[in-house]
């Protein structure tokens, strides 16, 4: 349906216009791991030298699992939302005593770990392992919803878990991390929150039902806090 013909313009557009960034280069399950927890709250250009300094101070998994509380919170300072340190760290002492020290290749074992969401599972098995889950956080619900013209109400769990169902039928096996990160990434740079969305540089435009019908003032809805 719908959904199944945003593929092809959106890979393309992805292998064309993705931002080079630190992660992407070097997709290595730490890595991963590491930049999606930073991303969680923080902007990618924050997070870019964050990212790097902490690489360079703790480039294996078994340096976090030993690192000393105070080094963690010297790297981690400026960042904000402190718990995301400490669970990682928590994180990286069990994949050290489960999992010999290899952070684990499958969505459910990393959905066990401290820190790790349905997002961020989705995002690391299938960015470092090619996995084909989804992983939705509120760009890609709201990119999902404007194609679709659907007017849920972003904030409710089931319809994140509605959007994680179809994707996950619709996505392709072999193409996980460019579709899941071309999902992602148009939801940062194009399909942006608000009035003004950019749809002239939407590779899924001709796709969009918010699009053609106007609806972009009404979707995606959120139900007022
Ligand atoms: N935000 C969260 N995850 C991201 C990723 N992999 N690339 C760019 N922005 C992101």
């Amino acid at each position: 349906e719908r959904l199944r013909a945003m593929e092809k313009p959106l890979l393309a557009w992805y292998g064309s216009r993705a931002r080079v960034l630190p992660w992407r280069e070097d997709p290595k399950p730490y890595r991963v791991w590491v930049s999606e927890i930073m991303l969680q709250q923080t902007r990618v250009e924050a997070v870019k030298p964050y990212f790097e300094r902490f690489m360079d101070a703790l480039p294996e998994i078994k340096d976090l699992a030993e690192a000393e509380d105070d080094r963690l919170m010297k790297l981690w300072e400026g960042l904000g939302y402190y718990s995301r340190v400490r669970n990682l760290k928590a994180a990286a002492v069990r994949v050290m005593e489960q999992y010999k020290g290899e952070l684990p290749a499958s969505y459910e074992e990393l959905l066990s770990l401290p820190g790790i969401g349905s997002y961020t599972a989705g995002a690391i098995a299938s960015i470092a392992y090619g996995i084909p889950v989804p992983a939705v956080d509120g760009n890609v619900l709201r990119v999902i919803s404007r194609i679709l013209a659907d007017r849920s109400d972003i904030k409710k769990a089931s319809v994140k878990t509605a959007v994680e169902t179809l994707l996950k039928e619709v996505m392709p096996s072999d193409k996980a991390s460019s579709y899941n990160q071309g999902l992602i990434e148009t939801g940062a740079l194009v399909c942006i929150p608000g009035k003004e969305p950019r749809c002239s540089q939407c590779p899924m435009e001709s796709v969009c039902l918010t699009k053609r019908q106007g609806l972009w003032k009404e979707i995606p809805w959120k139900s007022p806090s």
